[in-house]
C-alpha cells in the first residue's frame, strides 16, 4: 500500500489505475479510522478494483471554537488500518498542500439543504465538506466515492453536488456502524468521558424507540418529535431532533418509511450526531451488510 502525499502524486495514481482500465473508488475520512469508516473500505472493494483513503482534517469545515485544533490525528495507526483492510493508497495530505494559496477564493456553498439541522448549528460547515469533496473528485477522479449514513445531510448534500455539478462519480451509502451498546462509531466518541459515553447512549435509543413506534404502526410526526427530544436528559442536551424527508431535509409530519430521524447533541463538550431510516428494521451493532442496505435515493 502506498501512501501519497502530494496531489501530483494523487492525481498520478489515478490516471495509472484508469490508464489500466481499473475502476477507482474513493473514501474520504478525517483519519482516527474506526470500525465505520472501515466498513466503507469494504464497500468501495465492492464498487471497485482500486481504493484510495483520504485522511484530511480539513480546516475549512470546522467554525471558529470548535476542535480542528484537537480533532483526534494518528496517521501511523491509520496506515497500519487501512493497510490491513486492503487499501490500495492513502492521501494524507497537508493542509499547506490542499490550500496552497491559503482561503480560496472559490468554494461550494449549498443553495438548499445545508443552513438547517447541523447546518444551522455549524453555520459554514457544508461549505467546508463540499469543497475539499469537490477539489478530492478533481484530483481522483473517482469512479466511485463512499460515505456513511451517519452523516445523513452530508451524504445528501454530497448526492445532490454530484447530480448538480455533474460529476462523474457514484455516490454510495453505507449504514451506521455502531457499538454494541448502540452508540454510532465516532472518532469523536474518545473525548467521551465514562458517565458521558453512558448518557450518550440516549441519542442511539431514541432512534430506536421511534423503529419500535413506525413498526407499531404509529404515524403522528408528534409522537416522533416528543421521543426524539427525551434524548435530552442527564448528560446529553439536545440540538435538534426531527423527522425529516430522506430526499428535502425538510421536517415532514407524514411518516412513512424511509423518513429520516436525525438527531444531534451534547454530551459535555463532545459533540454527536446519530439518525435513522424509518421502516430499515432493528439498528445493527455490528457492520450491516450493505447489500441488505435500502437508502433512498431521488
Ligand atoms: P469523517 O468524520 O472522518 O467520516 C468519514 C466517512 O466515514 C464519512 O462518510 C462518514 O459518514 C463515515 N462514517 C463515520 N462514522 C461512521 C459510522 N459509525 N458508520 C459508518 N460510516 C461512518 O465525514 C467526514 O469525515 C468529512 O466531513 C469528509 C467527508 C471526509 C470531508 O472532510
Amino acid at each position: 500500500m502506498q501512501v501519497l502525499q502530494t496531489r501530483a502524486e494523487a492525481r498520478a495514481w489515478s490516471a495509472r489505475s484508469r490508464q489500466q482500465g481499473l475502476r477507482t473508488a474513493l473514501v474520504p475520512t478525517m483519519g482516527s479510522l474506526h470500525e465505520g469508516h472501515l466498513s466503507l473500505v469494504e464497500i468501495a472493494k465492492q464498487a471497485a478494483d482500486r481504493v484510495a483513503l483520504s485522511i484530511f482534517v480539513n480546516p475549512l469545515q470546522f467554525g471558529p471554537g470548535e476542535d480542528f485544533e484537537r480533532y483526534p490525528r494518528d496517521l501511523p495507526g491509520d496506515v497500519d488500518a487501512a493497510r490491513a483492510a486492503g487499501v490500495d493508497v492513502v492521501f494524507a495530505p497537508t493542509a499547506a498542500e490542499m490550500y496552497p494559496q491559503g482561503e480560496p477564493w472559490t468554494t461550494v456553498i449549498p443553495e438548499k439543504g445545508g443552513d438547517r439541522l447541523c447546518g444551522s448549528h455549524r453555520p459554514g460547515h457544508f461549505r467546508g465538506v463540499l469543497t475539499i469533496v469537490a477539489k478530492l473528485f478533481g484530483i481522483f477522479h473517482p469512479d466511485a466515492a463512499v460515505f456513511g449514513q451517519k452523516d445523513y445531510q452530508q451524504f445528501v448534500l454530497i448526492r445532490r453536488m454530484v447530480a448538480d455539478l455533474d460529476y462523474a462519480v457514484e455516490v454510495i451509502a453505507g449504514p451506521i456502524v455502531r457499538e454494541a451498546d448502540g452508540l454510532a462509531m465516532s472518532s469523536r466518541n474518545r473525548y467521551l468521558a465514562p458517565d458521558e459515553r453512558r448518557s450518550a447512549r440516549a441519542l442511539s435509543r431514541a432512534l430506536r424507540d421511534c423503529e419500535s413506534l413506525f413498526r407499531a404502526g404509529e404515524r403522528n410526526a408528534e409522537a416522533y418529535r416528543e421521543r426524539l427530544h427525551r434524548a435530552s436528559g442527564a448528560g446529553v442536551s439536545l440540538e435538534y431532533g426531527e423527522a425529516v424527508d430522506p430526499v428535502t431535509l425538510s421536517a415532514t409530519d407524514e411518516i412513512a418509511k424511509g423518513v429520516v430521524c436525525m438527531l444531534a447533541a451534547r454530551a459535555g463538550a463532545t459533540r454527536l450526531i446519530d439518525n435513522h431510516i424509518l421502516g430499515t428494521g432493528p439498528m445493527a451493532s455490528a457492520p450491516a451488510d450493505s447489500s441488505e442496505f435500502d437508502l433512498a435515493t431521488d
